[in-house]
């Protein structure tokens, strides 16, 4: 055979190998890919990722390691006896160490020679390790990008079945880290989408709680609960921060003992707590007993042993208003990190907004109670006017009467008039106190129209108009009689303001069926047309020049406490009737 022939047949076979060579680079990165594009999940990528690493290079073993540059750690999580376990590598440390530090490829022949090899895990484990083909992964980036690229991961595989790992090795496993760069980028966005989907989850829930929680004690006691099952924590609590005195309380914690809330004597002006509140900022330390914050107020003789703590302050119009503390993550590896930071921020902030608006609330019932307590006394000094007039014109008359029965006729009308000052003064304190102002008793229809003659007959004519009263029901009302006094009393007056002397006021009650009806009618001028359709409003007034429009309105609410009616007839020039109707008993 001519030696060209030879040539060439040896140049195929190397182009075939080199072929097949590549064709199981190709499928090994589409099997890869294929597995990794359906799981973004970075736990369960690792294993997958192992699995194949192992089977492309022909290796024994291989590990996974994700970089956790917050921690300064490598982390990857292996299969052993049917466990999963966590491995956990400082930087810097170790053969898989020395390359997430530096990003040199290491391809080692024999471990136990290399001084960077560290063969502790060997000794757990009681694996031999000989080769060694240790490869960073760098994040994919952008011909623009200017810095220098992160690391990633590291992967590190262990004992090439057939000696030790090739340049052809290398060359396959580089192929495989960029491709597995992307998706390790694809996992970690998807992994801060997952806290965010956390953050707003845990948003959702306090926003549920508030609404649902009437109490506030319930609610704080509640919130701070989901608060420590969400970030995993051993305890926590929510402090008041009473910004005038400078003092923390109440206090609302979940799974801190009784007597620890105590000891834990928190102080505005010092350590993590003074930070906190004058900064307005979230702090937290890992290692609470080596940190100088901290250590400036640090309880003694707490149950609850404080490792790490985050605390966060609740802010009301760029005030303090409060903090929370989380204290020990419960799964033993785990650390407060810059998610915790973030979420409890979102977190803490949706519950001052929460006590913000539970305390606007509560002003607004308050501003709301005194502003009817405003409207109140109004119309109570507005009546007072009434009896007090009445109380001078008795006074005044029993300083000229000589007939001695008659002087304590007049001396009981005042001692009632006064009493009836009294009540009034004594419905602004009922209602300030949130009790209901009728107080309702068995009444004749009679005694009303009687007690009514007795108290004002007397001004009525003195004031040179005409008085009738005239009962034609002999049944018994379930009111309260000085309330009816009352309405008969803003009635009367406009009446007579609206006369001229001589024209005649008259009240009258009829039996209607079930009801009893009252008509207290005038002989005046009428009412003016313009106002008749608002003539129980308060504030409507017309033609009088110190009249302050309450007086109807006063009636109306009255009669509508006693669930009663009242109408009115009137004709100008002719006079007025109003009608009013309560239920018999
Ligand atoms: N019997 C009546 N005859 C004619 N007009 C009346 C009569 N009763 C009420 N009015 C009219 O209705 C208006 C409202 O009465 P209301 O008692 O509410 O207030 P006021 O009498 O004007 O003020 P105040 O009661 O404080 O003196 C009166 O200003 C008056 O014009
Ligand atoms: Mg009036």
């Amino acid at each position: 055979m001519p030696p060209k022939v030879d040539i060439l047949k040896e140049r195929v076979k190397h182009l075939e190998k080199e072929l097949r060579h590549k064709q199981l680079i190709i499928s090994s990165i589409h099997e890869i890919g294929k597995a990794l594009s359906s799981e973004l999940r970075i736990d369960k990528l690792l294993p997958l990722i192992m699995e194949e690493v192992t089977r492309i290079i022909d290796a024994e073993r291989s590990t996974f390691y994700v970089v956790d540059h917050e921690r300064g750690e490598i982390w990857s999580k292996i299969a052993q006896k049917a466990e999963i376990s966590e491995i956990r590598l400082k930087i810097g440390v170790g053969i898989a160490g020395h390359v997430a530090k530096t990003g040199e490829t290491v391809n080692i022949q024999d471990a136990y020679s290399d001084p960077r090899f560290d063969p502790s895990t060997d000794q757990k484990t009681g694996y031999r390790t000989r080769s060694v083909l240790c490869m960073p992964i760098f994040e994919p980036v952008s011909s623009k990008q200017k810095t220098k690229p992160k690391i990633l991961a590291v992967i590190q595989a262990l004992n090439k079945k057939s000696g030790v790992f090739t340049h052809e090795d290398e060359e396959l496993m580089a192929s495989l880290g960029a491709q597995l760069a992307i998706t390790l980028v694809n996992s970690k966005l998807y992994l801060s989408l997952e806290k965010r989907v956390q953050e707003l989850n845990l948003l959702y829930l306090i926003e549920q709680e508030a609404s649902s929680t009437e109490k506030e004690d319930t609610l704080y006691q509640r919130l701070i609960q989901k608060l420590v099952n969400t970030f995993k924590v051993e305890a926590g609590l929510i402090a008041f921060f009473d910004n005038h005195n400078k003092t923390f309380g109440p206090y609302y914690y979940a799974n801190i003992p009784e007597s620890d809330i105590k000891k834990l004597d928190l102080a505005a002006d010092l350590g993590i707590e003074r930070h906190v509140l004058s900064k307005k900022e979230i702090y937290y330390t890992n290692c609470a007993p080596h940190d100088p914050l901290y250590l400036q107020n640090q309880p003694s003789g707490l149950k609850l042993k404080i490792d790490q703590l985050i605390c966060a302050p609740l802010i009301i119009n760029n005030q303090p208003v409060g903090i929370i503390q989380l204290y020990n993550k419960v799964n033993k590896n785990d650390i407060f990190l810059k998610d915790d930071v973030k979420i409890l921020t979102s977190a803490s902030r949706q519950i001052s907004r929460l006590i913000e608006a539970r305390r606007l609330r509560e002003e607004k019932i308050k501003a709301e109670r005194l502003a009817t307590i405003g409207n109140m006394l109004s119309t109570i000094v507005h009546d007072l006017r009434t009896p007090m007039n009445n109380i001078y014109g008795f006074v005044d008359l029993m300083r000229d009467e000589e007939d001695p029965q008659l002087r304590n006729e007049y001396a009981d009308i005042v001692i009632k008039q006064i009493g009836t000052l009294n009540n009034m003064a004594h419905d602004v304190l009922d209602f300030a106190k949130g009790k209901t102002n009728i107080l309702p008793v068995k009444y004749p229809v009679n005694k009303i129209l009687d007690d009514f003659r007795k108290l004002f007959e007397n001004e009525i004519k003195k004031q040179g108009y005409q008085f009738e009263v005239e009962c034609k029901a002999s049944c018994m009302l379930y009111v309260d009689p000085d309330k009816i006094i009352r309405i008969f009393m803003n009635i009367m007056k406009n009446a007579l303001e609206a006369m001229d002397k001589g024209g005649k006021f008259s009240i009258k009650a009829f039996d209607r069926g079930d009801e009893v009806e009252f008509q207290l009618s005038d002989t005046g001028k009428g009412i003016p047309p313009e106002i008749k359709n608002r003539l129980f409003e308060s504030f409507v007034t017309s033609g009088k020049k110190e009249g302050t429009g309450l007086g109807l309105a006063i009636v109306k609410n009255l009669v509508d406490q006693h669930k009663g009616r009242i109408e009115v007839d009137s004709t100008p020039g002719k006079g007025t009737t109003f009608k009013l109707y309560f239920k018999k008993l």
